[in-house]
C-alpha cells in the first residue's frame, strides 16, 4: 500500500432538516470516529471533518410547512447534531455548514473555474413552472396520482405508498404543491457535468485501480459505470442555495449534490489556513466515510468534479456501509421510526459509550443489519459488564484488598503468565489490521478478546483461592492483570473513549500511546491506583421495555395516520333508517358458543323482552367482564341461526382502526327499551 503523509477523514454532512439518529451514527460517524482517534493515538497527522448539509428542496418544504424560514430551519437543526456529535464525542477537528460564508465562496469559485473551463455543457429542457407562484418546481413541489398504484399523494420523484421512482412528468393530474394549481411545461436552462466523458477514466481509476475498495463499494460503481452515465445537471431552479455565480443567471442555485461535497474543503478552510495541504498534497491519503445512498456522489459526481478542477486529491477510499434498521423496520425520519440521538443522552446519561460499543458490535458493514433494544441490552450486561467491567472490577478490587491500591513486584512468570502476556501483542496486530482495512467489527472484537483474554486469566488463577497459600505468586498474578487493564486503557481508546478516560482515572494513569500497548510494564510496582469503582453498569429490562414501549406508541400513531376512513356509502331517505328499530339493552348473561373463536352468546334485557343473540366478539371480551354493560342493540333485525343457536337481533359496535371492537353504549344509564334514532 501507498504510504502517505497524512490522513484526511470527512464524514458525509447530515442534512440540517431534522435531528440524528443510530442509523447516522452507526453507518458513518463512530466508524470515522474509531478511525480518526486511532490514527491520532498513533502520532499520525490527522483532520477529522464534519458539518452539516443545509441546502436542498427538502429543507425548503420544511420551512414552509412550519412556516419559518429555511434559514431557521437549518439554524435548529445544525445546533441540535452539533450538539449530540458532541456529547457522544465525535472527535471532529472542524463541524461547520453549508451555509457559511466560506462554503458559498468556496462553491461557487469551484464551479466558476469548471465553468470557465467549460468542463460543463448548457441544456435547455421543459420543467414543470407555477404560473401563480413564478416559480419552476422541484419534483418535490410537485404531486399527483402515481401512475403505478393509482396512490393520489405522489410526489414528483417518487410515490410513498408503492416505493416506486417517478419522473414528475410521470404523474397524473399533477398539481403544483405552491398553489394547488396545474402546473404548466416551460423551457429553463441549466448546466450539466458530461460524467459520460469521465467514462474511462473512471474505468481506470476505480475498477482498475481500486480494486481494494468494500465489495459493496466497488460494485455499486461497477454498475454505474457499465450501465451507460449521463450528463447530471449541477443547477437547479429554486431560492434556497448558492445563486449560480454567473451574471444574468438569477433565480438558480448550485445543485446540493454539487455544493455539498465542497462543504469538505470549506470546512478545512475554516479549520487551518494551510488547508492546500490537505487537499493539493499527494501526499494525504483522502478518506470520506458515508452511507451507502451516498456512495455515487462521492465515487463518481464529485471525484469527476475534483479532476476537472484539477488540482485536488482524490479519495484513496470510500468505506460506505449499509443501512442500520430498527427493531425489522427501516429508520424513517418521517414516520419518527429512530432512536435519536438527543433522546437517548436523555434516556441513557453517561452511557455513550454502551451505544456506540453496540452499534459497532453490530455494525452494518457488508449488509443491512438491525438495530433492537433487546441486543442493546445483552451486549452491555452479558459483553460490557460481564467481561470488560468484571476484569476491570475484580483487578482493581483485589489489588485494593491485598495490597491497598498499590501495585505489587512481579516475581517469576510461569509459561502461562507469558503465554497470556504474549497475546496482547498478537491482538494488537489483529487490531492495527482490522482498522487499516476498515473493518471496524472485528477490530472492536479483537480489542474485546484482549479484556476476555484478563478475565479468563484471572478466572484460571484464582487469586481470591491462592492468596491463603501463595501470597507471592499472587503478586505476580495481580501485576501480571493490572498490566494486562493498563493495555485495555489503549486498546479501547479509539472504541470507547469516555470507558478509557474513566478507566485511566480508577488506575491513576496518563493517557498512552499506541506504540505502548504490548508492554508488560506500563505500570510500575509500588504505582498506586485510586478506589475503585464500576466500570460499567447492568441495564435492567424496565429501562429496556421503557424503550421498546415508546417505538410501540410511534407504530401506532403511525398506523393512526395511514389508516384509510371509508368513503360514506351512496344516499338513503329517511323511511330507509327509520326502519331500524335501535334500543339500549343491558347484557344479563354471556358465555362463549363451544368450538367458535369469535363468537359469544348473550342475553340481553331489552325492556321488551329477555333475548338471546349471538355476537362475533368473543375476541375482545371476557364474557363475565361484560355482565351488566349497556348495549345498542338492533332488535327488529330477522332471527338467524348461528351455530345452531338461534340470534334474535344485532349488538353495535365501533370499530377501532387496529381492527378492534368497542360497544355503542349511552353516555349515561337508561331504562332497557329506550329507542336509539
Ligand atoms: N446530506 C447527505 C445525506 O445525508 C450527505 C451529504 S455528504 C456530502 O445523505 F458530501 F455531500 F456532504
Ligand atoms: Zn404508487
Amino acid at each position: 500500500m501507498k504510504n502517505f503523509k497524512r490522513t484526511l477523514i470527512t464524514s458525509a454532512l447530515p442534512y440540517a432538516n431534522g435531528p440524528v439518529h443510530i442509523g447516522h451514527l452507526a453507518g458513518v460517524y463512530v466508524p470515522a470516529d474509531i478511525y480518526a482517534r486511532y490514527l491520532r493515538l498513533k502520532g499520525e497527522e490527522v483532520a477529522f471533518i464534519g458539518g452539516s448539509d443545509e441546502h436542498g428542496v427538502p429543507i425548503t418544504l420544511k420551512a414552509k410547512k412550519e412556516g419559518i424560514t429555511p434559514q431557521d430551519v437549518v439554524d435548529k437543526y445544525h445546533g441540535m447534531i452539533k450538539t449530540s456529535f458532541e456529547k457522544f464525542g465525535i472527535s471532529f477537528d472542524v463541524y461547520s455548514r453549508t451555509s457559511a460564508k466560506i462554503h458559498h465562496e468556496t462553491a461557487s469559485e469551484i464551479f466558476k473555474t469548471l465553468y470557465d473551463k467549460g468542463a460543463f455543457i448548457e441544456q435547455t429542457s421543459e420543467q414543470f413552472y407555477d404560473e401563480e407562484a413564478n416559480q419552476f418546481l422541484a419534483d418535490r413541489y410537485i404531486t399527483g396520482t402515481c401512475p403505478k398504484c393509482n396512490f393520489e399523494k405522489a410526489y414528483g420523484d417518487q410515490c410513498e405508498s408503492c416505493g416506486s421512482t417517478l419522473n414528475a412528468t410521470d404523474l397524473i393530474d399533477p398539481k403544483s404543491v405552491l398553489s394547488g394549481n396545474k402546473p404548466i411545461m416551460k423551457q429553463t436552462k441549466h448546466w450539466f457535468l458530461p460524467l459520460d466523458q469521465y467514462e474511462p477514466w473512471l474505468r481506470e481509476w476505480i475498477l482498475e485501480s481500486h480494486k481494494e475498495w468494500k465489495p459493496n463499494v466497488y460494485g455499486q460503481c461497477k454498475s454505474w459505470i457499465d450501465g451507460g452515465l449521463n450528463p447530471r445537471a449541477v443547477t437547479r431552479d429554486l431560492d434556497w442555495g448558492i445563486p449560480v455565480p454567473i451574471p444574468g443567471e438569477e433565480g438558480k442555485v448550485l445543485y446540493v449534490w454539487f455544493d455539498a461535497p465542497i462543504g469538505y474543503i470549506s470546512a478545512t478552510k475554516e479549520w487551518t489556513s494551510d488547508w492546500t495541504k490537505w487537499w493539493k498534497d499527494p501526499e494525504t491519503r483522502l478518506v470520506h466515510f458515508i452511507g451507502k445512498d451516498n456512495i455515487v456522489f462521492h465515487c463518481i459526481i464529485f471525484p469527476a468534479v475534483l479532476k476537472a478542477e484539477g488540482s485536488y486529491i482524490l479519495p484513496d477510499n470510500v468505506p460506505a456501509n449499509e443501512f442500520l434498521n430498527l427493531e425489522g423496520d427501516k429508520i424513517s425520519t418521517s414516520r419518527n421510526w429512530a432512536v435519536w440521538l438527543h433522546e437517548y443522552l436523555e434516556d441513557f446519561p453517561g452511557k455513550e459509550d454502551v451505544l456506540k460499543y453496540t452499534l459497532t458490535a453490530n455494525a452494518p458493514e457488508t449488509k443491512d443489519n438491525d438495530f433492537t433494544w433487546k441486543d442493546f441490552q445483552t451486549r452491555n450486561n452479558s459483553e460490557l459488564v460481564a467481561i470488560f467491567g468484571n476484569f476491570v472490577n475484580r483487578t482493581l478490587v483485589l489489588t485494593d484488598k491485598y495490597y491497598n491500591g498499590e501495585v505489587p513486584e512481579t516475581g517469576i512468570l510461569t509459561d502461562y503468565d507469558r503465554q497470556t502476556l504474549s497475546e496482547i501483542t498478537s491482538l494488537k496486530t489483529e487490531v492495527e489490521k482490522s482498522i487499516e482495512t476498515y473493518h471496524f467489527r472485528e477490530a472492536l472484537k479483537n480489542a474485546m478478546d484482549m479484556a476476555r483474554l484478563g478475565n479468563k486469566y484471572l478466572a484460571d488463577m484464582e487469586p481470591w483461592k491462592v492468596v491463603k497459600s501463595n501470597p507471592e505468586r499472587v503478586k505476580t498474578i495481580m501485576n501480571t492483570a493490572l498490566q494486562i487493564t493498563a493495555n485495555l486503557t489503549i486498546v479501547f481508546e479509539p472504541f470507547l473513549p469516555f470507558t478509557t478516560e474513566k478507566l485511566r482515572g480508577f488506575m491513576n494513569l496518563n493517557k498512552l500511546d499506541w506504540k505502548e500497548l504490548g508492554r508488560t510494564d506500563l505500570i510500575a510496582a509500588g504505582h498506586k491506583i485510586n478506589t475503585p469503582e464500576l466500570l460499567f453498569e447492568k441495564i435492567e429490562d424496565e429501562a429496556i421495555q421503557a424503550q421498546v414501549d415508546k417505538l410501540l406508541a410511534t407504530k401506532r400513531v403511525n398506523q393512526l395516520e395511514q389508516s384509510k376512513i371509508n368513503p360514506a356509502k351512496s344516499d338513503i331517505e329517511y323511511e330507509d333508517f327509520a326502519k331500524l328499530d335501535i334500543r339500549i339493552g343491558t347484557i344479563i348473561a354471556a358465555e362463549k358458543v363451544a368450538k367458535t373463536k369469535k363468537l359469544l352468546k348473550l342475553t340481553i334485557d331489552t325492556g321488551i323482552d329477555k333475548r338471546t343473540v349471538v355476537s362475533g366478539i368473543a375476541e375482545y371480551f371476557e364474557p363475565d367482564k361484560i355482565i351488566g354493560q349497556q348495549v345498542s342493540i338492533l332488535v327488529n333485525l330477522a332471527p338467524k341461526i348461528l351455530k345452531g343457536i338461534e340470534s334474535q337481533g344485532m349488538i353495535l359496535m365501533a370499530e377501532n382502526i387496529d381492527g378492534s371492537l368497542v360497544f355503542v353504549t349511552p353516555a349515561t344509564t337508561l331504562k332497557e327499551g329506550s329507542e336509539v334514532r
